[in-house]
């Protein structure tokens, strides 16, 4: 796809009612009051040389090479500094200019290697190109005194270089850790020639605050910062614009390539999402896309105590479709189902559930947000009247208080931290809801108003208790409520957390939050203007997930905090495509565009487009599917893309659940966890291998591009779309445009969407059809509610049943870390593990010197579902009663750990609260000895695959 040319305006855009019209060289040129001459010049087609400006950056005015002349004014201003004034008459080039600039450059490159032919920016160097901009052909001063061309690299950062020799102090790399990022961690120490770049406190990028995010590497003019894969690779040749396929934010990327080779990602400048940001998972952590681990042909066994045996597509896709045949005569058509992942392109997923529905004939179709954001769906949807979050992330701008409940962003979702990190640097508040102090509670120039601590598993009364203080304090959005609410449902609701027993103080026992904050932090989310809410798994991953997504609606409601920007309530997804997973049907419950199975009008629809008819029960969730295997009515699985063995609840549970099913089949790129079960693997393709698109948290729905042919020869949806015809269900599509084609002929909410429109855009937001703008819908319920009336529902506080005893006397919750993502299987096979090589147990200081733990010592986590054994580490982060620990290394065992209680409505497991007792031990747990022997196991059958020609036939 073509994309426009990047230009760089040198400094950002201004917006404003007032226009002020100017002459640059003669030019007429009418731009926003506030814009600075050297954006109006570029505007108007005209470029000034420029090193310290760039359009993603306030303006600094350190260079002067942008220095312009201006009728009427004494001097030389630099262009980039000087603001646009009505009647300028500006000239960017004359005699004079072009010689001060000369003497700027000369200075420059006086102390700068002349190795332009074998540096890794040749090519790609703004002093490169300003030198050539402004005529410099000598350098009076010679290259002979006092320079910094032997200044030592700092190669301490796995992706990029630092190579002082080459930075001209254009404190570009500064300001974008600063104002892009929000980390500070760079300074320009020393003074005057002595001034150079350093992270922190002089000290390697690796020992300082940097969280490669790769914002200074963007943004650097030379090969200063440099990535490492450009200085061994040379420049791309050419470049895709792709997303991102880590988390839910849904950065655009240009993937640079030479051939068919990454060389780098660029943070895409135009991606809505992003605005030219990254994080350093998207922009560094690639790697694994062709690591030795792929798998890349198709495999089949009969037992998994069996080596694989390597077999074409065609032997593999027909043994896998004549089991599940075999399984359905013996056990009933319900017997089979499948998995498939917020991982998969949304063309992938609505294959999948396809594939269930019409081919194997039932519902049993789940995915990954069952374990994530399913409780969001039912929560919103109850009340809003659809599920998915109302803003887009550039609202938080506008937004004057920002409350974060249970999400941890600067490492979950880290690009929107960034962006909601400058909006509080500008001054908006900060309520944060989370029993650890995560990062954002205190970090460089943002310090929460308020940090309700609160004791896991006590969301729904923490809700409650701010609901209160609204209700009770005259802090209600009266004329709100009566206009876009449904009355009744809100009275029930006004009277309930009315009582007393929903008082901060009444619950302050409860939670464990001082009744004094909680009023503080309702007064200040009622009534300190535009309030946002933005939430994460910490929510939803509890016995009462549901209630808790209902709960923060009602007060969103409640308080008028919904339908316009700056306001909303806001799911931060976890995964790239959560949100296009849900939307595509892959509940079994639901057709796509979350509409009821037992519609008889909608599945209608669906029966004649496919050409099938459909159950009208629901078919069985992840869960239920374990229970069936268990009990024996359960025994064939299509999984496409997710780790169910890693990720979900009570891995001993799961994995005996999968034991006992007679055919398996994985789809993925690795041998992970799951496929250690499976009978058939089909090679998967990575995200750079495919086409299709993503649904970000904001509902964005943007383009995935294939840059690279499928290593193992066949995109995902190729797969499914061969299984599907190897069982008899004709499925034909040359390209996924035609898929996208078909669900939006199919789904209301998506009438609009096509790949034209978002080629030709960039992406579209759903709802996006004939009563939407062309490029969808921004904010949701700005008028009224999807729902018509938002409805109010009583969010009683049922304690969970995990409780403490003397036996288990502490809470573990979960969660994840930047530099890692989920399982793991895709950031473990990059150099993000010198980040985070192991998963630790937090603990708190208190708890650890009662238990005789030091720092790093093994201690062994035991819980009613099982036991595994991690290093400790003792922070203050954590408070007393409560350990925390990531999940993203198969043999730390997490989720050994984890119960399978889940939320009442969705079955959404518990992760974020398990009883368990902390001990110091010396060797792993049984499980960890186990999984070590049965790993070992599985690799070695992996090994020992033969490539011999086996017949399907024949291991029958
Ligand atoms: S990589 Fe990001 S965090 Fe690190 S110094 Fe650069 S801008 Fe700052
Ligand atoms: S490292 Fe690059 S961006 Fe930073 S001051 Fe030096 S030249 Fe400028
Ligand atoms: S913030 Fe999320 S989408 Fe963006 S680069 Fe990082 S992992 Fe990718
Ligand atoms: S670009 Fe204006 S002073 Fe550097």
């Amino acid at each position: 796809m073509q994309h426009p040319t990047e230009i760089d305006f040198g400094t950002p855009l201004r917006t404003s009612a007032q226009e002020v019209t100017l002459q640059i060289d003669g030019e007429s040129v009418t731009v926003p009051a506030g814009t600075s001459v050297m954006r109006a010049a570029v505007d108007a087609g005209i470029n000034v040389p420029k090193l310290c400006a760039t359009d993603s950056l306030e303006p600094f005015g350190s260079c002067r090479l942008c220095l312009v002349e201006v009728e009427g004014r004494k001097g030389y201003p630099a262009s980039c500094t000087t603001l646009v004034e009505p009647g300028m008459q500006v000239r960017t080039q004359s005699p004079k200019l072009q010689e001060l600039r000369k003497g700027v450059m000369e200075l420059y490159i006086s102390d700068h290697p002349l190795d332009c032919l074998t540096c890794a920016a040749n090519g790609d160097c703004e002093l490169q190109d300003m030198a050539g901009v402004t005529g410099l052909r000598e350098v009076r001063y010679g290259m002979d005194g006092a320079n910094h061309l032997h200044a030592k690299k700092d190669e301490s950062n796995p992706y990029f270089t630092y190579d002082p020799s080459k930075c001209i102090v254009c404190n570009r790399c500064v300001r974008a850790c600063e104002e892009t990022q929000g980390t500070f961690a760079l300074t320009i120490s020393g003074r005057g020639f002595e001034s150079r770049v350093s992270a922190g406190q002089d000290q390697p990028f690796m020992e300082s605050d940097c969280v490669s995010c790769g914002a200074c590497v963007s943004a650097c003019p030379t090969a200063t910062l440099q990535e490492k894969t450009v200085i061994m690779m040379g420049q791309p040749e050419h470049s895709k614009i792709t997303t991102c396929a880590y988390c839910g934010v849904g950065c655009a990327f240009k993937a640079e390539m030479k051939g068919n080779e990454v060389v780098r990602m660029v943070p895409w400048k135009d991606g809505k999402a992003n605005d030219g940001h990254s994080c350093v998972k998207g922009r560094f952590a690639w790697g694994y896309a062709t690591h030795k681990d792929r798998i890349t042909t198709p495999m089949i066994r009969k037992s998994i105590t069996d080596p694989w045996q390597v077999v074409g597509w065609d032997e593999a896709i027909g043994y896998a479709a004549s089991e599940f045949r075999r399984i359905q005569a013996k056990h009933g058509r319900d017997s089979i189902g499948g998995i498939t992942s917020s991982r998969c392109t949304n063309e992938e997923t609505y294959l999948v559930q396809k594939l269930v529905r019409a081919a194997f004939g039932n519902n049993n179709v789940d995915t990954c947000a069952r374990v994530c954001h399913s409780p969001t769906g039912y929560g919103l949807g109850q009340t809003f009247g659809t599920s998915a979050g109302t803003q887009t992330f550039k609202s938080v701008e506008q937004a004057d208080v920002i409350m974060v409940i249970g999400a941890n962003p600067t490492d979950g979702h880290p690009v929107f931290a960034s962006r909601m990190k400058k909006r509080l640097r500008e001054g908006a508040k900060l309520i944060i809801v989370d029993p650890r102090t995560i990062d954002m509670v205190r970090s460089p120039h943002v310090q929460a108003d308020y940090h309700l601590k609160l004791k896991p598993g006590t969301n729904v009364a923490v809700i409650s208790a701010l609901a209160h203080v609204v209700v009770t304090e005259g802090l209600l959005a009266s004329a709100y409520i009566a206009e876009r609410c449904d009355d009744k449902s809100f009275q029930q609701w006004r009277d309930f957390v009315a009582k007393p027993e929903n008082s901060p103080e009444a619950l302050e026992q409860v939670t464990g939050v001082p009744a004094a904050d909680m009023r503080a932090a309702a007064r200040l989310y009622a009534t300190g203007g535009n309030a946002a809410i933005y939430y994460g798994l910490g929510v939803t991953e509890h016995s009462q997930g549901s209630t808790m997504v209902m709960g923060i609606a009602n007060l969103a409601m409640a308080t008028g905090n919904v339908g316009r920007e700056g306001v909303g309530v806001n799911p931060l997804r976890g995964q790239n495509n959560v949100q296009g997973a849900c939307d595509m049907g892959s509940f079994p419950h639901e057709l796509p565009g979350y509409r009821h199975i037992s519609d008889s009008t909608v599945r209608g629809e669906f029966e004649a487009a496919w050409g099938v008819s459909l159950q009208a029960e629901p078919g069985l969730r992840i869960p239920n599917m374990f229970e069936a295997a268990l009990a024996g009515s359960f025994m064939g699985l299509y999984c496409e893309g997710e780790d169910i063995v890693q990720s979900d609840p009570n891995t001993q549970h799961v994995t005996a659940a999968l034991a006992a099913m007679e055919c398996i089949v994985v789809q993925d790129i690795f041998l992970n966890e799951t496929a250690k079960y499976a009978h058939v693997f089909l090679p998967g393709a990575s995200f750079l291998e495919k086409d299709g698109t993503f649904t970000n948290a904001e509902r964005r729905i943007s383009r995935v591009r294939k840059v690279m042919p499928p290593k193992a020869g066949l995109a995902d949806w190729e797969v499914t779309v061969k299984l599907a015809n190897a069982l008899g269900y004709p499925m034909a599509y040359s390209h996924p445009r035609e898929i996208m084609a078909e669900i939006a002929s199919l789904t209301p909410t998506f009438h609009g969407v096509s790949y034209e429109k978002i080629d030709q855009h960039g992406s579209v937001q759903w709802p996006c059809n004939e009563n939407t703008a062309e490029l969808g819908t921004e904010t949701m319920h700005r008028d009224k509610f999807v729902r018509g009336k938002g409805k109010f529902i009583i969010t009683q506080f049922v304690p969970t049943e995990e409780k403490v005893t003397r036996k288990f006397p502490l809470l573990l919750t979960t969660g994840r870390i930047l530099s890692q993502y989920n399982v793991g299987a895709q950031t473990r096979r990059t150099e993000n593990s010198q980040w985070h090589s192991e998963d630790r147990l937090e603990i708190h200081p208190h708890d650890a010197e009662e238990r005789g733990i030091k720092a790093d010592d093994w201690v062994g986590i035991e819980s009613r579902a099982g036991h595994t054994v991690l290093r400790a580490l003792v922070t203050e982060r954590m408070q007393p009663g409560v350990v925390y620990t990531t999940f993203h290394f198969p043999e730390s065992g997490a989720n050994v750990i984890t119960t399978d209680n889940s939320d009442w409505a969705t079955n959404c497991p518990e992760y974020k609260v398990t009883a368990v007792q902390v001990m110091p031990v010396v060797q792993p747990s049984e499980w960890q000895k186990s999984y070590a022997q049965f790993n070992q196991n599985q690799l070695d059958l992996l090994q020992a695959a033969t490539t011999a020609p086996v017949l399907a036939d024949a291991i029958k």
